[in-house]
């Protein structure tokens, strides 16, 4: 069992200097490219390395090439596990940690007995830090080194998981979360206190350090027009803002949406009337998306936040992933903490994989493919893809040094192959938290395991 080290201070690094250069030798797998548009997009090394230096990739490629062109680097030699960008989650609510692993409910039986009382506990903001910790920890512990995170409907306890991931040194990108009816009174605010409250977040925490801001009414359901209005408004104040929320995650969601909103066509629609559906637009879930919807999203290249173990775990359906790729909309992967089932964004690609065997239309998805939605997708859907998601050089040293446990199933498998393809595969299929030893962002060292 891998033991957790306590949150560690993000200026901690290993490399002894600023602008040495240290060497990473392990096997390597990353995807600069898209593997659905090309399997050869994968780069998968046997005998790899990473040099870092100053917090970014300074090469990448086989170790032979890379220590020739940094003879004089130290070299850490990390052959008994492997290395992958860090990990990416587009789809996570910070106030659910705690509520992990309700099993069997519909998503209104969660929503009530589990979600909302929860939710509503974070009005106490010194729970609320705790609760930060621990979320950003789950990330950390899991390989993830960036998130795009629902805040609380409490500014105070947003702001709390702002300062945790600014400690952790954590790239996460969050927002105050508005709804102003259908949840719980204490959960609901009027439009104008939304306003103020999320511009004072904004100017607190709109790009600092690793942190970026994204505005999140919650969901259709929960928001007037007025909410909606205040969203289309801090957009427009700060055009560098993320959007966030969720559609189409389920039929009887949908059949509210369009009560509540008799004038729209269908649930993107409600959205689209406020312009906020755009590039820099993360929508979670869309499993029951229309034809029309689809052509809307990729005309608008929208991104769509993939939460497989959510969708099983609350029956909400199989995301028709041929029905993305057809359509050409941008979609990466979400662990929905806490309606899905952890914090793993491999355990999600993994779930990604065997629901997408059995879907109406189905697709056979390669590791290739698979950790493309862990890292790269995430990258761009974020647009964040000029900076992270793969190790091409000059991008920040953002990684997870995967290293099982002697006598576990995943050590015995990468010890009894070379053949790099089965070893990712492995990796996806077997490596929980339990195997991450470390994690690493823009090169410094943000936490360790003992595998
Ligand atoms: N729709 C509105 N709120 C939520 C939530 O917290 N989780 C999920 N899965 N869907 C939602
Ligand atoms: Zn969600």
């Amino acid at each position: 069992m891998a033991t957790a080290t306590a949150t560690r201070p993000r200026t901690q690094k290993l490399a002894p200097f600023v602008d040495s250069v240290e060497i990473l030798r392990a096997p390597l797998f990353h995807t600069p490219g898209n593997t659905f548009e090309n399997p050869g997009n994968l780069i998968a090394l046997y005998d790899g390395a990473l040099a870092i230096q100053a917090g970014r990739v300074a090469a990448c490629g086989d170790y032979i090439a890379v220590r020739a062109q940094y003879p004089d680097a130290a070299v850490r030699d990390l052959r008994d596990g492997c290395i992958l960008p860090g990990l990416i989650d587009t789809h996570a609510h910070f106030p659910q940690v705690r509520i992990l692993g309700a099993l069997g409910l519909s998503f209104p039986e969660w929503l009530e007995t589990r979600a909302l009382p929860e939710e509503a506990r974070l009005a106490d903001t010194a729970h609320a830090r705790v609760v930060a910790r621990e979320f950003v920890q789950g990330l950390a512990s899991h390989g993830t080194t960036t998130a795009l995170v629902f805040g609380s409907h409490f500014a105070e306890a947003t702001a709390e998981l702002f300062n945790a991931a600014d400690h952790h040194g954590l790239r996460v990108t969050s927002g105050l979360v508005l709804s102003d009816r259908g949840l719980w009174p204490s959960l609901c605010h009027a439009p104008e206190i939304a306003l103020s409250d999320s511009r004072l977040l904004i100017e607190n925490f709109r790009d600092k350090a690793r942190l970026r801001y994204a505005v999140i009414p919650r969901f259709a359901p929960s928001t007037s027009e007025a909410m909606l209005e205040v969203c289309q408004t801090l957009l427009r104040e700060n055009p560098g803002l993320l959007f966030t929320t969720h559609i189409n995650e389920s039929p009887a969601e949908i059949a509210e949406v369009l009560q509540a909103f008799p004038g729209a066509a269908d649930y993107l629609a409600v959205y689209e009337k406020f312009d906020l559906v755009g590039p820099r637009s993360v929508l979670a879930h869309n499993v029951h998306v229309t034809d029309a919807e689809l052509a809307r999203l990729a005309e608008r290249q929208a991104a769509i936040a993939h939460c497989p173990c959510s969708n099983a775990a609350l029956g909400n359906g199989i995301f028709p992933l041929q029905r993305h790729l057809n359509a050409k909309v941008r979609f990466a992967l979400g662990s929905d903490v806490g309606a899905g089932t952890g914090f793993g964004i491999l355990r999600e690609a993994l779930q990604a994989g065997l629901m997408q065997r059995v879907a109406r239309e189905p697709v056979v998805l390669t590791s290739a493919q698979l950790l493309w939605m862990a890292t790269r997708a995430g990258a761009e859907a974020l647009s964040m893809a000029d900076e992270i998601g793969d190790f091409t050089p000059g991008k920040a040293a953002d990684l997870v040094y995967i290293k099982p446990a002697a006598g576990t199933p995943l050590h015995a498998v990468l010890t009894h192959t070379e053949d790099p393809e089965r070893m990712l595969n492995a990796v996806i299929t077997l490596a929980g938290a339990e195997s991450v030893c470390e994690v690493r962002v823009e090169g410094d060292v943000v936490y360790e395991g003992k595998p």
